[in-house]
């Protein structure tokens, strides 16, 4: 009251009521919410019930049990698909938890977990099974998991190798027995990939995650293995990994290895990997597991930085799909003895729930035609982090941003685009329609849109093969200068 005495301070507070009620109507329509996660209480500690799920490690049968008994005990919160099956028949059972497991809630996220990528990691894949133990039995008593279930349907994918898990071995620590699929390859270099062309057979575990993440616009994901305590973030690979060709280069190559390759969603990759590592028990700590590998600070690296890799899934789920993935290394031991399986999901638990609960931070909305009625495979790109993602077919958007003041450039064929304001504040996500009217131009429709913005591919039209900077990257003269220019360009030319 006393700030609107003076003219100065009135314009002030105006100016902070328009940022903060997020009403500057510059040409989309935005409104604040009502404060969602950050109000309620934290998550109980909580302990499954051993007399449901004991502690100890399920093979394929016990975990089918587990999941059909769960689903028939809550149907109200639980659906149980399969994806598919894996080369040797066993399937690929996805657990969906939710106050609507059956329907898509429209207007508010999809979220999943992937566990057990390698056959041999499997302590994310029984975290996976008591995390979904948890949740049903929480849901009437802790406001936390209510909410959040109320609000996001999560889809847990306990295990996507089971063959590889059906030849690992209890108590072995490192190694490589149990990692691949039954015909041996890794999954988690089995997918298409943006930097390097990837020959490898596409395997039916693989396939079957293409496929779902292709019907299901998820937006936040984690994949889960062990062998490590860290929290690593895309990319996974590098524009210059083709540089390391002979054993004498990649010596060389080693000592620069450290440099990452980052995304242009870097800080919201950064903020969510670190959700997970400070409300981890120990990963923050970034104590090394053992003295010959790394420590990292804060429990958190991008993947590049760490090791580049070809074909992995995190850099496959954002880059296609605009999915924010990030892998999960829970622990040192790959495959520790089932007596330690307790301590895992006390170190575990919160770090598991806080992240899903993310998917809940920053814009989201609608897109729609002058009519009123959604417009399917919108493409939105937010300014200054070139890549695209696209909207659902109720014309629905979300995106994970940290607060801040941005500008998003939207697109459908046969429509003006339109770039819109918004801001995004830590208390609650931006709730964001936009109209966009028909384009004007009667020639011309499908030719791509306006020159100005060249939205990402679809994914079906995308050419892993050709990345613009391939020839470049090849060049051996420097391996320095060849690493600067490639992350040059990657920030110039990646996503054109
Ligand atoms: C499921 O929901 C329906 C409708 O709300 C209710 O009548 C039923 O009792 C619930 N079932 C269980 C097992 O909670
Ligand atoms: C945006 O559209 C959705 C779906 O029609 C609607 O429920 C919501 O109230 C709208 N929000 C605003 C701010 O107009
Ligand atoms: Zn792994």
């Amino acid at each position: 009251m006393i700030l609107r005495n003076t003219i100065a301070n009135g314009q002030l507070l105006l100016l902070l009521m328009l940022l903060y009620t997020s009403e500057y109507l510059c040409s989309g329509k935005t409104v604040s919410t009502e404060p969602l996660a950050v109000a309620l209480p934290e998550p109980r500690a909580y302990l499954p019930d051993a007399q449901n799920l004991d502690f100890v490690y399920h093979d394929h049968e016990e975990l089918t049990r587990f999941l059909r008994a769960t689903s028939a005990r809550y149907p109200n919160l639980t659906a149980l698909y399969s994806i598919g099956k894996s080369i040797q028949g066993r399937d690929l059972w996805v657990m969906v938890v939710s106050s609507s497991p059956y329907e898509h809630m429209v207007g508010k996220p999809d979220v999943k977990y992937v566990g057990n990528i390698h056959g041999n990691e499997p302590v994310g894949r029984e975290m996976l099974l008591h995390l979904i133990q948890y949740f049903v039995s929480s849901y009437n008593t802790d406001q936390y998991v209510k909410w959040l279930l109320d609000n996001t349907r999560i889809h847990i994918l306990p295990t996507m190798n089971p063959d590889g898990y059906a030849v690992s071995k209890e108590g072995t620590c490192d190694g490589g027995q149990g990692r691949y699929n039954a015909r041996g390859f890794d999954l988690n270099r089995n997918f298409p990939d943006y930097f390097k062309q990837n020959n490898k057979r596409g395997q039916p575990e693989t396939d079957a995650v293409k496929d779902w993440i292709s019907k299901i616009q998820f937006v936040l994901s984690g994949s889960l293995h062990g062998g490590a305590l860290v929290a690593s973030y895309p990319y996974d690979n590098t524009p210059n990994s083709r540089i390391c060709r002979s054993s004498a280069l990649c010596a060389m190559f080693q000592t620069y290895s450290a440099a990452p390759s980052l995304t242009p969603d870097d800080d919201v990759f950064k903020h969510l990997s670190l959700v997970y590592a400070r409300n981890h028990a120990k990963m923050s700590r970034g104590v090394a597991c053992k003295s010959a590998t790394p420590a990292f600070e804060n429990g958190i690296t991008n993947g590049a930085a760490w090791y580049p890799l070809t074909g992995g899934m995190q850099d496959y789920n954002y880059v296609w799909y605009g999915c924010m993935e990030i892998t999960l290394e829970i622990s040192c031991c790959k495959f520790p003895p089932a007596y330690e399986l307790k301590k895992y999901w006390e170190d575990n638990q919160l770090s598991l729930i806080k992240f899903l609960a993310e998917a809940h931070r920053g814009v989201q909305g609608f897109v729609f035609d002058p009519a009123g009625m959604p417009i399917e495979r919108a493409s939105i790109k937010i300014k200054g982090r070139d890549v695209g993602f696209q909207t659902t077919k109720y014309g629905e958007f979300w995106r994970i941003l940290l607060p801040g003041y941005y500008k998003a450039e939207v697109f459908a064929e046969g429509y003006a685009p339109r770039e819109v304001e918004f801001v995004i504040v830590e208390q609650h996500p931006t709730l964001l329609n936009v109209t966009l009217q028909a384009s004007k131009r009667v020639e011309g429709v499908g030719a791509g849109g306006p020159s100005f913005y060249r939205p990402m591919q679809a994914p079906q039209h995308y050419r892993p093969g050709a990345p613009p900077y391939a020839a470049a990257a090849s060049n051996d003269n420097g391996i320095l200068s060849t690493i600067s220019n490639g992350l040059n360009s990657l920030y110039s030319n990646i996503f054109g």
